[in-house]
């Protein structure tokens, strides 16, 4: 159904391959298009429950925007292409009511480190390899690069990685926050949705309530706490807040629906 990813949905949890080891997996027009696609699905089909985001081969989860494409363009295109991209996909990523995880299995540099951040939180691979090279090319990220390491890792640190274009390894990137948890290669998405599992068990609206609450606070968003007011009280409407709480008092585990 699409050239450049693969998408499969087992138990609930949705995997979205991005197919082009050959070059990395480097994001080209096509590969936003059809994440943008893909999106859209994990937004409409009920029967998705949460995301895991991978890259083909042993390689590499994105080794970047498809540099390819860039000789061509103006300050126009350039930003049409930024722009083009945070719409299709990032923002829909970060924005999405399910959970989307990276599961880092290689480089993720460049739009690749930014897709990696734009997902609720990531796993790596001991290979995991993490950067924003873009200033070797001329050029500073354009995926929500400069805003989404900021948040993660702190002004000084997003600085100098962005400033000297170095990458770093899994266990450092551990250390700075950015990834979550690290895994030996041939665990790495079995213990990812393992996660996704324990997640998927829990409410889900109270899970997409989570979602938009920390990404208030992710943006500094002023009116973060009163938000939060609000949606604590939504979840007081919801049958899966009644059942939660009854099993609770009743000492059962709770059987969610999602409403
Ligand atoms: N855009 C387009 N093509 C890319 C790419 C990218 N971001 N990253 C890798 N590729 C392609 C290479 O051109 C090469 O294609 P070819 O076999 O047709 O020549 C193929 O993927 C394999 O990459 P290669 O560079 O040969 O692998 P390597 O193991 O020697 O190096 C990297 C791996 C990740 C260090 C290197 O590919 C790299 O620096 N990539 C660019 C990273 C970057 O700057 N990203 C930010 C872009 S804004």
């Amino acid at each position: 159904m699409y050239a450049t990813i693969t998408t499969e949905l087992s138990e609930g949890i949705f995997t979205i391959t991005i197919n082009r080891p050959d070059k990395l997996n480097a994001l080209n027009k096509e590969v936003i298009t059809e994440l943008g696609a893909a999106l859209d699905e994990v937004y409409s089909n009920a029967a998705i429950k949460s995301v895991l985001l991978t890259g083909a081969g042993e390689k590499a989860f994105v080794a970047g925007a498809d540099i390819s494409e860039f000789s061509s363009l103006d300050a126009q295109g350039g930003a049409g292409l930024a722009r083009r991209g945070q719409q299709l996909v990032f923002d829909k990523i970060e924005n999405c009511p399910k959970p989307v995880v990276a599961a880092v299995n290689g480089f993720a540099l460049g739009g690749g480190c930014e897709l990696a951040m734009s997902c609720h939180f990531r796993t790596a691979n001991e290979a995991a390899k993490f950067g924003q090279p873009e200033v070797n090319l001329g050029l500073i990220p354009g995926y929500g690069g400069t805003q989404r390491l900021t948040q993660l890792i702190g002004k000084g640190k997003a600085m100098e990685l962005m400033m000297t274009g170095d990458m770093i390894g899994a266990e450092e990137a551990k250390g700075l926050g950015l990834v979550n948890h690290v895994f030996p290669a041939g665990e790495l998405l079995a213990a990812t949705r393992k996660i996704l599992g324990k997640i998927g068990a829990k409410a889900p609206v109270a899970i997409s309530q989570v979602i938009a609450c920390v990404n208030d606070a992710a943006r500094c968003e002023e009116a973060g706490f009163e938000h939060e007011i609000k949606r604590f009280g939504e979840c007081f409407e919801t049958q899966d807040m009644l059942e939660g709480t009854a099993a609770f008092l009743e000492k059962r585990k709770p059987a969610f629906i999602g409403k």
